[in-house]
């Protein structure tokens, strides 16, 4: 017979920092996934019998069927800002509640959107290929140049706090005419501080020299960049993308990069991830890391500190800090 276990029991679905082990220990009975694969459903499923919270990160799907195998969940918390992979409706007819990880990335994922932006514009990726593969030979005027940043128009879809952090960096730092598009203006303060002047999507596109995406994935936001979208952009503009894969039809985007109907495209999140379509793998001005926007060590921990907070929070005193469903 096991012994009857006072705390509650929690899974941790990915393995994580040593110590944010060690601090849900000191709580809960815990189980967590030691490998780096991600479980299957199957055994997601499996781990979370008798479980009343469970860790996740953005790649594990809660919905309504797993919700039905899993009666004794509570709380899930998620490592991520980004709450797409939860089925929201489910889990709160499910009377279980989800959490999710904002603030603490803000700062930190905005400055890698300024990053991938100068690495596309500037073609980083694309001449340190050209270098490593030794085929630097001597000066060319021509050789590698790219699209200007400062003063530039920057357009940005999606103007929630990342969006308004990417946003401050352009106007502030580069010069930059900062445009948005997003479901509704910004308070008058808010578009002041980030220096930013509401558009509606067309013109955005048609306009701006460099577009960033930072939309929450939803089914509205499914593609919304697609064939259609990236003919109304200049040829000379680029597109970065730090959101979620599935905003942009990658597809679409791998025949506009390859026929120069766009300059070049920074990718940090695909459809299907992490594979990763293999037409934008072909193409050569397009800048494409693992969805890293987040990784830092400080912020990845403060990410998952506040998921261990979220479930101290709600299965030892009834109140999470960051719920999705209240
Ligand atoms: C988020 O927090 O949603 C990020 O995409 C994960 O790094």
């Amino acid at each position: 017979m096991s012994p009857i276990s006072a705390k509650p029991r929690v899974l941790v679905t990915r393995s994580i920092f040593p110590e944010i082990i060690a601090s849900l220990e000191a709580h809960f009975e815990v189980t967590s996934n030691q490998s780096d694969e991600a479980w299957s459903l199957e055994q997601l499923t499996a781990q979370l019998q008798g479980k009343q919270g469970v860790f996740t990160t953005g790649g594990d799907r809660i919905d309504a069927a797993l919700l039905a195998a899993c009666p004794e969940l509570k709380i899930c918390a998620n490592m991520a800002v980004g709450y797409n992979n939860f089925d929201v409706d489910a889990m709160t007819a499910a009377g279980v509640l989800g959490t999710n990880a904002p603030d603490v990335l803000t700062e930190t994922t905005a400055d890698f959107g300024f990053a991938l932006l100068m690495a596309t514009a500037r073609r980083v990726s694309e001449s340190e290929h050209f270098l490593r593969a030794g085929l630097w030979k001597r000066w060319r005027y021509d050789m590698f140049s790219g699209t200007e940043i400062h003063g530039s128009t920057l357009g940005i879809i999606g103007m929630g706090r990342i969006g308004q952090g990417i946003a401050r960096r352009g106007a502030h730092g580069f010069g930059m005419q900062v445009i948005y598009h997003n479901r509704s203006r910004l308070d008058a303060a808010t578009e002041a501080d980030c220096r930013a002047r509401y558009v509606e999507k067309t013109e955005l596109l048609q306009t701006a020299d460099h577009v960033v995406l930072v939309v929450p994935y939803s089914a509205a936001s499914h593609h919304t960049i697609g064939a259609a979208e990236l003919a109304l952009m200049k040829p000379t503009a680029t597109l970065v993308n730090i959101a979620r894969g599935g905003i942009v039809d990658d597809s679409a985007l791998a025949v506009a990069l390859r026929e120069k109907r766009i300059a070049a495209a920074g990718l940090d999140v695909f459809e299907g991830e992490p594979s990763v379509h293999p037409d934008l793998l072909t193409v050569p001005n397009v800048v494409l890391t693992p969805h890293i926007a987040s990784a830092t060590v400080g912020t990845r921990r403060a990410m998952a500190q506040l998921a261990v907070d979220n479930l101290i929070g709600y299965l030892v005193h009834g109140q999470a800090r960051t719920p999705v469903n209240t």
